[in-house]
């Protein structure tokens, strides 16, 4: 079982992701914050994931700070040549994360943005960041002046491609009048639909969409109907959400987080042999509430 069976996607029209990459915020301490307890483990995870052919690798600057970063670099380089790397920026974190009190003031000021980048590059042993996502617009900035600062860095060769995360249609639309907006991150999964425009928006100009808590379906786990599909596939009912994802858009590239070498195997199965009928996405499509959505 590997991943080299899922479609892949070309990120900005040049940079070929296999579909099913890797969420690799998991990999770090309590509340997203410091290194992750069991270092050799987490090693582990990013070994297997490159094993399995997984080649897009998604985190950010925040998960640490810099932790998560200089995990990926510590563990891959030399990196394959085939492999993408996504990080974030336009966040800082004050402390760990707790449910309700994420500890992150945005910042899109030129001068972090200009910081956050070196220190991604440096923090991931880069010369170039392949895909850089602005992690949340802020509301004090002009999303074209922000963008205008991301060309200008993308111009001197800092970054090869950009995206957005946590935005609707109309911003995408207004970043696009700057900059080519390669990918956008919104939460998106099963059961939490709000971004269906979103994802339509970016299937019809090819813009690659990576859903956030791509698993995190909660008590939808339990539905009936999904417990049928998954058990005639005989996967998990994860591995039902994340093969729903997949097919839901071609533009979709899935990054499930995992801590476990033995879930990562599970979710590269689930993607790779998986195949859910027209029937089936009606199915889950009501399980998953899209009239409600
Ligand atoms: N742009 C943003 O603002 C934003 C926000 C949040 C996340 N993200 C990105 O999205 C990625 C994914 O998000 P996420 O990791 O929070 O959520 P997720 O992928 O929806 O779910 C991860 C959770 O599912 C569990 N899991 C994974 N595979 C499983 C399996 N086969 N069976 C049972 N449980 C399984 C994991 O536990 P185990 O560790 O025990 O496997 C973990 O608790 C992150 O890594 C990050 O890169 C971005």
């Amino acid at each position: 079982m590997n991943a080299m069976n899922i479609g892949t996607f070309h990120i900005g029209g040049d940079l070929e992701v296999r579909r099913l990459g890797f969420g690799a915020m998991r990999l770090t301490g309590k509340g997203v914050w410091g290194p992750p307890e069991d270092i050799v483990s987490a090693q582990a995870v990013l070994r297997r994931a490159v094993e399995l052919g997984i080649n897009f690798i998604d985190t950010a600057d925040v998960y640490g700070p810099g932790d998560n970063e200089r995990l990926i670099r510590d563990t891959l380089r030399p990196y394959p040549a085939d492999l993408v790397i996504a990080t974030k920026g336009g966040m800082v974190r004050s402390g760990p994360a707790t449910p309700d009190n994420h500890r992150s003031v945005i910042d899109n000021s030129e001068a972090h943005l200009r910081q956050a980048i070196e220190g991604s590059l440096r923090d991931l042993g880069v010369d170039r960041i392949d895909l850089y996502q602005l992690h949340r617009i802020d509301p004090e900035i002009p999303i074209e002046d922000t963008m205008g600062v991301l060309g200008r860095v993308q111009a001197e060769g800092k970054i090869r491609h950009i995206g957005l995360s946590a935005v609707g249609v109309e911003q995408i639309e207004r970043a696009r009048s700057s900059v080519e907006i390669a990918t956008v991150q919104n939460e998106y999964n099963l059961g939490t639909r709000k971004h269906e425009d979103v994802v339509d928006y970016c299937t019809a100009h090819n813009i690659g969409f990576i859903p956030f808590y791509p698993l995190k379906i909660g008590q939808r786990a339990e539905s009936e109907q999904l417990k049928a599909i998954a058990a005639r596939e005989g996967v998990a009912q994860t591995g039902i959400a994340l093969a729903w994802l997949l097919t839901r858009s071609p533009v979709i590239i899935a990054i499930p987080g995992t801590s476990s070498t033995e879930h990562l195997d599970q979710n590269a199965a689930a993607a790779s042999n998986v195949l859910l009928s027209k029937h089936d996405m009606g199915v889950l499509d009501a399980v998953g509430g899209k009239a409600m959505a």
